[in-house]
Order: C-alpha cells, then structure tokens, then sequence
C-alpha cells in the first residue's frame, strides 16, 4: 500500500494486534501493510485480525510449499505440516521437474486429490512434477471456487460433491497418486481447536466423526476401484490415530506403511494398491 498520512503508523498496528493476541504481530503488520490496497482497506484488515480471522483469510492467501495459494473466508488454511505429505506424493509420483535432462516424456501422472480445500495440496504436488493430469474433488463450494484459481495454471480440474461421486468415471483404475488431507479431528475434540479454526473454517473441513476417522475410512474402501495397479493412496492422520488409519487401509488390500515427521508434526498413512498379475488364458 502507498503510504499515506491518514494510515496508522505502524507501531500503532502492532500495537493493536498485540493486544488482540497475535504472537507475530510485527510480521503480521508487516504482512497487512503489504497486502491493502487503501488505507480503508488496511484499517478494515486490521479489524477483521483483530477480532481473530485467521490471517490467511484476511489477506486471501496462504503460503504453502512455496506457492501463494488463495484462501477464501470459511475455507480450510492449508497447513504447514501438510507440506510432508506434499513431500511423500511427489517422492512416488515421479522425479521433481528441475531435476528432468532426458527429454523423453512419460506419461503424465494421473493425480486426484481428495478433499481438496483450497487445492494447496494438488497444486504443490503438479508444479514440482514434470507432467501431470490433475483432477481435485471437494463437497463445500467456497472451496471449490478457491481450489479452481488455485490450479488453473496447472491445467487441473475440479470438481464439487462427495468424495469420489463427482470425479470422472473414465478414472476408475487410472489414478497413480490418490491424495486426501480428510478431516480427522474427532468431533469431542473440535471445541478444543483454537478460535481461528473452530469459527472460521467449515465445521466440515475439521470433523472426523467419532474417532476422527470416518472420512478416511470411506476414502480407504473406495480407492480400489480408482488406483491403477501398483497406484498410491495417501492420507495424513495423527500419530494416535496411525494404528486404526492404517488397518483401514489394509482391510481393503491395501498395503500400508506409516510415515512420519517429527520437525512437521505430520503423519501419512501410505497404501499401495498391488500390481495383480494378468489373468492366465
Ligand atoms: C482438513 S480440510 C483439507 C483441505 C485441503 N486438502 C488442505 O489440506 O488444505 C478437509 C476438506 O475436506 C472437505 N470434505 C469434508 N467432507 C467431504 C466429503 N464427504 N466429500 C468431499 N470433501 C469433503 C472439506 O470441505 C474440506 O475442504
């Protein structure tokens, strides 16, 4: 924003987002200086993170894997340790692009992510990918419109419904990489979330049913019927609910590994749908 004499100082800004909270207030202020385009615009920024939106949601952006991901009010904030199981997809998905010399093309890597929210997660996956077809499903509208920007530069597609229901049916069988960001808080424990994601976003996007893991459950059965052989199908979940996460997967034929992060506080559940070999005869 131009600076202007009717602006705040900034000191009067941290100020204020101190008082309300926000650990970060220098960055943040920063952040809300950099972002108005007015100084209405900065003093309304200043209001709507003072009375506790999420930062992200005032600004319209999240930053995540490196890529400036749009986030619309009431859409889930893709979050940081999120970024490990962007890290474990593109590890199976293929070579990152800077590091492709031969110039033969594969073909792309059939990529469905799941319960996509803003798309942060398909997007960071497709621009390190030197080819990939990306299709991304969620049930919330909001987020759906959010995830549409957020991959148009890759090509992807979006779609709006039920888990598998809206995705194209010449899929079945196809999908190399299934990735899925459910959610996964029991629903006992979403009031113990803090007030930037138990009022701002969709109840929806955080309640995972009794154990956390319904969701989940429902995407494990269904991803035979859409992994190629030898496809991966992968979940974040929480340390707790590994064990439970993980026989889930392995009810339906899957086989599955969990790996972790200590630095990201992140856990994926990875499931292999095998390579069956070809009928005799
Ligand atoms: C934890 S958020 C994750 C969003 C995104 N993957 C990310 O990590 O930023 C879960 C998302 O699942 C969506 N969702 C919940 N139930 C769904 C369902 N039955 N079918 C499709 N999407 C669903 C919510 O709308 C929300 O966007």
């Amino acid at each position: 924003m131009p600076a202007s004499a009717s602006s705040p100082p900034p000191s009067a800004i941290v100020t204020r987002l101190r008082a309300a909270g926000c650990v970060f207030a220098e960055d943040e202020a920063r952040l809300l200086i950099s972002a108005a385009s007015t100084p209405a615009d900065l003093a309304a920024m200043v209001d709507r993170r003072a009375a506790g939106q999420p930062l992200e949601h005032v600004v319209g952006w999240a930053k995540f894997c490196g890529l400036r991901i749009a986030v619309d009010p009431g859409v889930f904030v893709p979050r940081r340790r999120s970024e490990f199981l962007v890290r474990q997809t593109i590890g199976l998905a293929g070579r990152p692009a800077a590091a492709s010399h031969s110039g033969q093309a594969g073909p792309p890597a059939v990529i469905v992510d799941l319960c996509c929210g803003s798309g942060a997660l398909g997007a960071a996956v497709t621009a390190a990918l030197d080819r990939a077809e990306l299709h991304a499903a969620d049930v919330d509208p909001a987020a759906v419109r959010c995830a549409r920007r957020n991959v148009a530069a890759c090509g992807g597609r979006v779609y709006e419904g039920d888990l598998y229901q809206p995705l194209p049916s010449t899929l079945r069988g196809r999908v190399g990489i299934l990735l899925a960001n459910v959610p996964y808080v029991p629903t006992e424990a979403v009031q113990t979330l803090p007030p930037e994601a138990r009022l701002h976003e969709a109840r929806r996007a955080l309640d995972g049913g009794p154990d956390g893991l319904d969701v989940l459950r429902r995407v494990a059965a269904a991803a035979p019927r859409w992994l190629a052989p030898g496809g991966h199908l992968l979940i974040e979940t929480s340390e707790r609910q590994a064990p439970p996460a993980a026989e889930a997967f392995t009810r339906h034929g899957l086989a599955a590994r969990v790996v972790s992060s200590a630095d990201l506080n992140a856990t994926v559940i990875i499931g292999t749908w095998p390579v069956r070999p070809a009928p005799a005869g």
